[in-house]
């Protein structure tokens, strides 16, 4: 289970329409169009089978990794107002 959980007033953590595929593995679409949304004080869990892409969601969040489309927007906005972000990969 993946949880996060924005406080504060700042901006949401946000992926939209990201599409993602590990460098080392290519030829494995990892998401394709995927969107996701934290609202400020909010909390939302992801609960999917192993290898659905729960720690991948941690990663890009933390821009590990760059995504091949769409955009990712939380840490860089919940650092620059003040916001606290809190992800457990469990
Ligand atoms: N570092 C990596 N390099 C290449 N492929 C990876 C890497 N990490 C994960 N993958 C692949 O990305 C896909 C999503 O994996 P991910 O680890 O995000 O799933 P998960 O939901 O966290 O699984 P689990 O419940 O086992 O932790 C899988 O096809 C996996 O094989
Ligand atoms: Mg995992």
């Amino acid at each position: 289970m993946l949880a996060a959980q924005a406080l504060g007033k700042g901006g949401s953590v946000e992926l939209r329409k990201v599409s993602f595929r590990y460098p080392t593995r290519p030829e494995v679409q990892v998401f394709c169009q995927f969107s996701l949304t934290v609202a400020p004080g909010c909390s939302l869990a992801l609960v999917g089978q192993s290898g659905s892409g729960k720690s991948t969601v941690i990663s890009l969040i933390q821009r590990f990794y760059d995504v091949e489309a769409g955009q990712v927007s939380a840490l860089h906005t919940m650092l620059h107002s003040g916001c606290i972000l809190l992800l457990a990969a469990l």
